[in-house]
């Protein structure tokens, strides 16, 4: 009899889950948007839960699935989100009409800690504003000079490092995104908060271990996140943060202590520190330290990730493209003539042109974010250029824009499996149809530390390019997006180049 009751009432549990876990999911049917058949709690993700495949391959099968909708719905987890795929229509979305759309979708909301709802990237309506114009200053390109010089530093050792690998001409095989992993540590260490770190000597430094921990999307932390994103009842429950909370407390003492002392000791260093504290006290806006320590907190969790994949996918293609190699190494060498035994600056590296146009088509074919969402904040009805209605959000609709779709479509750039730079030349870039290439995000909301990123990775390229071929190793992979796992460019092989020292 016990059973029998046992039984039922886990028949009745299980009915329930699967009501709740499947309770959105008649959503676009019956707002008349075409999409694909979304299984129970993962919907259309089920491939990434599952380890199977990376984030960005799934979302670029499912656009290529259906590239032909303007509008369609793709099931995250349990919400529905609407994908916009129409370029007149993102520009509407994220420009034209923008204060429909000024946040993005709620991230981590169960773990209610200030430093996660306090970034920029999370941060709402008029806060977001204000935040946003206190932070600007620091982005521009006479911050970033001034950075330059820092960065320089870090380029140095690393440089060394490899000098030391090949001594006597040898080659070296070298994992990229675990170098550039630690190179971007070091470099966020010392730009952002005035730290010597050197993770090459003491690869289990504390500011390198919170990196790791607060970037590393798989496995345990995988779970945590499907967990925090899919039930936050249940993270709320268990009682975990989605960041190890002692990571996180080291990471606030660490900031609050740096601005403290410098404030007391009137130290002045041309780091971000240094630049908010002044954008802090410039601002009439009265932020906390806790507003500050987030901010310092989302520039080190996009640096720390995004730059190593950065700087690993374009070495990658350089390894795969010998001429674009060359050519890039050629421009190297001018730039380094032009210097004339002077360290390379800020100006010199960001006119190099065929280095731009290497790094925009690496940005292109490796999108690093797959997509960019959006919130639906007011009911919103969205026309054609001849005013006729094509869709009616509501306020609460979720919205997403399929970059790694728009840049591997070939109606928009022709062969796009082709790592071509010339796309990007001064001829061919302004037939780039509009709101097609989308690397960094669009409109107001677009990322604040694109400049930062471009001049470290180019920086660090053409010190690299100068010294060293890239060549294949018996290690590297053959497809880096079948490779791939998580929600980064990311492949389980890793990114394996040999380095051939040039003299
Ligand atoms: C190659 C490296 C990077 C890529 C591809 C990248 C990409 C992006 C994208 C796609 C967005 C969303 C934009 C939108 O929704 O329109 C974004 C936002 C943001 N990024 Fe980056 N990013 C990179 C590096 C960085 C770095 C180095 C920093 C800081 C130093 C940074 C700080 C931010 C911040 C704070 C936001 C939020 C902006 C806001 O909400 O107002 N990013 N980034």
């Amino acid at each position: 009899m016990v059973f029998i009751e046992l039984g039922l009432v886990s028949l009745l549990l299980g009915y329930i889950f699967y009501r709740w876990a499947t309770l959105k999911y008649n959503i676009f049917k019956e707002r008349g948007i075409p999409y694909e058949k979304p299984y129970p709690l993962v919907g259309n993700s089920g491939a990434v839960v599952l380890n199977k495949e990376c984030f960005n391959k799934t979302l670029l099968k499912f656009y290529k699935r259906n590239r032909d909708h303007d509008i369609v719905g793709f099931y995250n987890f349990r919400s529905p989100t609407f994908v916009v795929q129409n370029p007149e229509y993102i520009k509407k979305i994220t420009v034209k009409d923008f204060d429909y759309f000024v946040n993005h979708t709620p991230f981590f909301t169960a773990d209610d800690d200030p430093l996660i709802n306090g970034m920029l990237t999370v941060m709402k309506d008029q806060r977001w504003k204000n935040m946003r114009n206190t932070l600007s200053p620091i982005f521009t390109a006479a911050k970033m000079r001034a950075m330059f010089t820092l960065m320089n530093e870090c380029f140095n050792e690393s440089l060394e490092r490899l000098h030391e690998k090949t001594k006597g001409g040898k080659s070296h095989d070298i994992e990229l995104k675990g170098w550039f992993t630690r190179l971007s540590n070091d470099i966020i260490a010392s730009t952002a908060f005035g730290l010597k770190v050197n993770s090459y000597v003491d690869p289990n430094n504390e500011f390198y271990s919170i990196g790791q921990s607060v970037s590393n999307f798989r496995g345990t932390q995988m779970i945590k996140f499907f967990i925090s994103t899919t039930m936050p009842i249940i993270q709320k429950l268990l009682g975990y943060k989605v960041f190890d909370k002692d990571k996180t407390d080291y990471f606030k003492r660490l900031v609050i202590d740096t601005m403290k002392y410098r404030q007391e000791h009137k130290i002045h260093r041309p780091d971000m520190i240094q630049l908010m504290i002044e954008a802090k006290q410039e601002s009439d806006q009265n932020w906390s330290d806790d507003d500050i320590v987030a901010q310092c907190f989302i520039f080190f969790f996009a640096a720390f990730e995004n730059n190593a994949n950065f700087t690993s996918v374009i070495c990658h293609e350089l390894m795969e493209n010998p001429d674009v190699q060359q050519r890039l190494y050629e421009e190297a060498m001018e730039v380094r003539a032009e210097l004339n035994g002077n360290p390379l600056t800020y100006e010199a590296v960001m006119k190099m042109k065929y280095m731009d146009m290497v790094t925009s088509e690496a940005l292109r074919k490796w999108s690093l974010a797959g997509m960019l969402d959006r919130l639906c904040s007011k009911d919103y009805d969205l026309t054609d250029n001849d005013g006729n209605l094509i869709f009616k959000f509501k306020a609460g609709d979720y919205i997403w824009f399929p970059i790694v779709g728009m840049h591997n479509d070939e109606r928009y750039f022709e062969d796009p499996d082709l790592f071509n730079p010339e796309r990007f030349s001064d001829v061919n870039k302004d037939s780039i149809k509009p709101f097609t290439y989308l690397p960094f995000g669009v409109g107001p909301r677009m990322c604040i530390g694109n400049r930062y990123a471009l001049m470290q990775a180019k920086a660090m390229l053409y010190y690299m390019i100068l010294d060293f071929k890239f060549e294949r190793s018996p290690n590297t992979v053959e497809n880096i997006m079948d490779d791939g796992r998580g929600f980064q460019v990311n492949p389980i092989g890793g990114f394996w180049v040999r380095l051939v020292p040039r003299n």
